[in-house]
């Protein structure tokens, strides 16, 4: 038997890093929450809708299975992918690859969700980076889908605002996930390092816990930040 009052949460990028931690955090609170990835290892306790991101087809399937309860409450866009090193080592397939994951898969999970979103006078939480809210070196292709991301927040949160609708996004730093590696192992190649340094600029402390941006991501989407829409929040111990 599930809680008629439960919110029912869909969450991108469940299986690992910042999507698997806000999933844990949002069943903790009693939630419903399905957790779509290419990846099925999502928290005990929610359920897996397999998904490309970056296939509409698939979206629209996932959308399909997640609003079996007739609404979705919370809609957040965690799944993505990095780019990383200078413009010439950018393929096509990377570009498109990055972009499908980062900017098209958001857009069209979006879409889909509007009607369940709408009926459940739910919101929408968009993870971003500070990639896509300030420059940072080396990540031409990520930084245009990111920032991307951050106006596409921006403009529909705008738009849906007569229907009460929130849009926010959250531009992390240095997040403890497996992401990073991808970065940092790649930090050793020819780059100029007082640019690469940037990348660093972090608050003391060592990285951001994946639950700490879970937990901002949690807030946003509560009634606590009813009054909070179009927002782009630097979850990023200063780096933007
Ligand atoms: N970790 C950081 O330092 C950092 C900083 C800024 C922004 N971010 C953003 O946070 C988000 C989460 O990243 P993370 O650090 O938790 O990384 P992660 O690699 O731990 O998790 C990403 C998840 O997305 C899933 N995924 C990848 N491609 C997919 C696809 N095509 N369809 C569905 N799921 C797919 C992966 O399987 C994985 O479960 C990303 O959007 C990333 O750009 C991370």
């Amino acid at each position: 038997m599930t809680d008629s009052s439960a919110r029912v949460v869909v969450i991108t990028g469940a299986a690992s890093g910042i999507g698997y931690a806000t999933a844990e955090l949002f069943r903790d609170a009693g939630d419903i929450v399905y957790g779509l990835d290419i990846n099925p290892t999502v928290p005990e306790g929610v359920t897996y809708v397999e998904c490309n991101v970056g296939d509409k087809a698939a979206v629209d399937a996932a959308i399909e299975r997640c609003s079996e309860h007739g609404r979705i409450d919370v809609l957040a866009n965690v799944a993505g992918i990095v780019q990383f090193g200078r413009i010439e080592t950018v393929t096509e397939a990377e570009w498109d690859r990055v972009h499908a994951v980062d900017l098209r898969g958001p857009f069209f999970l979006i879409q889909a969700a509007l009607p369940h979103i709408r009926a459940a006078k739910g919101n929408i939480v968009n993870v971003s980076s500070v990639a896509g809210n300030v420059a940072q070196p080396y990540a031409t292709a990520y930084a245009a889908a990111k920032g991307g991301l951050t106006q596409l927040t921006k403009a529909l949160a705008l738009e849906l605002s007569p229907e009460g609708i929130r849009v926010n996004a959250i531009c992390p730093g240095t997040v403890d996930t497996p992401i990073v590696e991808q970065v940092f192992h790649k930090l050793t190649d020819d780059l100029n390092t007082r640019v690469a340094d940037r990348l660093m600029m972090m608050l003391p402390g060592g990285a951001i816990a994946p639950a700490e941006i879970g937990q901002t991501i949690v807030w946003l989407a509560s009634p606590a930040a009813r009054m909070i829409t179009g927002a782009v929040i630097a979850h990023d111990g200063g780096m933007s």
